[in-house]
C-alpha cells in the first residue's frame, strides 16, 4: 500500500479551518480548492522529466519538461468537485472527467447516477473526493474505471478513516491514496470523526 498523508503546516492549518463547523461555504469552497493545489503537488511529484533545448537570452540549454502520461482528473460527484479547480490550475491541460455516484443514506452503499470520462485510457487519472468514510465509494469508482481500461489511477481525499484506507488499499493495493488527513473513525452513520461533517453540504451550501 502506498499512502501519503500531505502534513505541510499549510494544508493542515486550512483544514483545520474547515473543520470549524461555523466556516462558511464560501471559506470552506476557498480552502479545499487551495488544499487540493497544494495536495496536487505531491501527487504530481514523481512525474518524470525530459529535457528540450531551449535558448533564453543569453544562452542554449536543455531544460526539463514533463514527460509521461497525460492527466485525467477525475472528481466523484458531487464533493470530488471541490477539489478539480485547485488541482486544475496546476495542470492545466489535464482533462476532466466525472463520475456520479451517491451513498444511500439507508444502506450506505454507493449508487452510480452518472459516468463520462475522456476515450483515452492511457492517461493516469487522478479520482477526488474530499472524503474517504467505508470506502465504498472510492472502491466502486475505482472498479469502474478499471472495468472501463484505465490501470493508472491514483486516489486524492482531504479526510480519511483507517477503515477507508484499509478497504481500497487492500482492493486495489496499486492504487496510491493521498491524504491530507487520517482522522480517527467513523460513528454509527458511517461518517468520518473528528472529520468535517457533510463535504458535499458545506461545499454546495445544501444543509
Ligand atoms: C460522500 C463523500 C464520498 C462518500 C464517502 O459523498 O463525498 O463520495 O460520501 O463515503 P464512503 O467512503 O462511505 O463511500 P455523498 O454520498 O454524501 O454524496 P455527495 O458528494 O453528493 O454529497
Ligand atoms: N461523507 C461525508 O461527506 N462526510 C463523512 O464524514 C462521510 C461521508
Amino acid at each position: 500500500m502506498a499512502l501519503h498523508i500531505i502534513d505541510h503546516p499549510l494544508v493542515q492549518h486550512k483544514l483545520s479551518i474547515m473543520r470549524k463547523k461555523e466556516t462558511s461555504t464560501t471559506e470552506f469552497r476557498t480552502l479545499l480548492r487551495e488544499i487540493a493545489m497544494f495536495m496536487g503537488y505531491e501527487v504530481t511529484r514523481d512525474f518524470p522529466l525530459t529535457y528540450e533545448e531551449i535558448e533564453t537570452p543569453l544562452m542554449k540549454m536543455n531544460a526539463p519538461k514533463i514527460a509521461g502520461k497525460k492527466v485525467v482528473i477525475a472528481p466523484i460527484l458531487r464533493a470530488g468537485l471541490g477539489m478539480v479547480d485547485g488541482l486544475l490550475s496546476l495542470i492545466p491541460a489535464a482533462r476532466v472527467g466525472h463520475i456520479g455516484m451517491y451513498r444511500d443514506e439507508e444502506t450506505c452503499q454507493p449508487v452510480f447516477y452518472y459516468y463520462k470520462m475522456p476515450a483515452e485510457k492511457d492517461r493516469l487519472v487522478i479520482v477526488t473526493d474530499p472524503m474517504l468514510a467505508t470506502g465504498g465509494s472510492a472502491i466502486d469508482a475505482i472498479r469502474r474505471l478499471k472495468e472501463d481500461g484505465y490501470t493508472s489511477i491514483r486516489l486524492m481525499c482531504l479526510v480519511a478513516s483507517p477503515q477507508g484506507v484499509k478497504a481500497v488499499s487492500e482492493a486495489y493495493p496499486d492504487v496510491e491514496i493521498f491524504l491530507a488527513a487520517l482522522d480517527e473513525g467513523l460513528n454509527e452513520k458511517n461518517y468520518i470523526l473528528p472529520g468535517l461533517g457533510d463535504a458535499g453540504d458545506r461545499i454546495f451550501g445544501t444543509k
